[in-house]
């Protein structure tokens, strides 16, 4: 995609099943991880469903009180990604301090529309979280990517969400490359399905096929045509 800074590459990555599943998969998080790295994107990109509260309870985590420090900016390595989270509704209000406190999280740049209530647009700027406003009432996010590139220098986007979210940025033809780890099993048909969302035929041309520890493969797929 150009930007006015030159080429934005969007990348979606995930872990499924050998027949697509993505939740309740033995993914294998350090070779997920290792994957998501080797890209260097400046934006690592994720859901509001990703990030919710119900979805760190699920890992065990619980999300603690606010402290004065959680309203200041983190002062980290610029070397690391920035968080990019579409939450137009203002669902994380009350727990985006959680993904902020994590080490490697440069910090959290929310993608919001004109829909988003006042409140949470107050509390985003009581803390200092950058937030991209556009679209009318879900994230225009051709516009978003723009300004991504614009006001944060970003050229390399790395999405790492459900379903929901990457099927949009396919339907809306956005997406450069997909990355997958395979896990070695197949899951049973209630499951949801990665690209369960996807409007029309996508061609892509394989890039990658590397064979991991413990019968994970990582491939990559550029898209060449919709
Ligand atoms: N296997 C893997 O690699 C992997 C990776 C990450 C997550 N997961 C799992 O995926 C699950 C969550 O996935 P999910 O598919 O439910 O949600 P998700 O990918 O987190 O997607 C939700 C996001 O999509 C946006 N969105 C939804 N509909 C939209 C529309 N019509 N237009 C524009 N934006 C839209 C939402 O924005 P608004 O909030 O603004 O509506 C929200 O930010 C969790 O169980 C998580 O553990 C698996």
């Amino acid at each position: 995609m150009e930007t006015p800074g030159g080429i934005m590459k969007v990348i979606l990555h995930n872990s499924m099943s050998l027949d697509g599943s993505f939740i309740g998969i033995a993914a294998n998080m350090e070779l997920h991880y290792q994957a998501v790295n080797s890209f260097g994107a400046q934006v690592y990109m994720v859901g509001s469903n990703t990030t919710s509260r119900e979805s760190i309870e699920q890992y065990g985590e619980t999300v603690p009180p606010e402290t004065a420090s959680d309203f200041q900016k983190p002062v980290r390595d610029p070397a690391l990604s920035y968080w990019v989270i579409p939450d137009t509704k203002g669902t994380l209000q009350g727990i985006l301090h959680y993904h902020r406190r994590f080490e490697y999280c440069r910090d959290v740049i929310l993608l919001i529309s004109d829909a988003t209530p006042a409140g949470y647009i107050e509390y985003l700027e009581q803390r200092n979280y950058g937030y991209i406003k556009t679209g009318s009432v879900h994230v225009n996010y051709r516009e978003a990517f723009k300004q991504l590139a614009q006001r944060y220098g970003v050229d390399t986007i790395l999405v790492d969400t459900g379903s929901r979210l990457g099927n949009v940025l396919l339907n809306e033809g956005l997406v450069d490359e997909i990355s997958l780890v395979v896990t070695p099993e197949i899951l049973a048909k209630n499951n949801r399905h990665l690209f369960e969302g996807v409007e029309h035929h996508i061609r892509l041309r394989s890039k990658k096929c590397e064979t991991m520890p413990d019968g994970y493969i990582w491939i990559v797929f550029e898209i060449i045509g919709h």
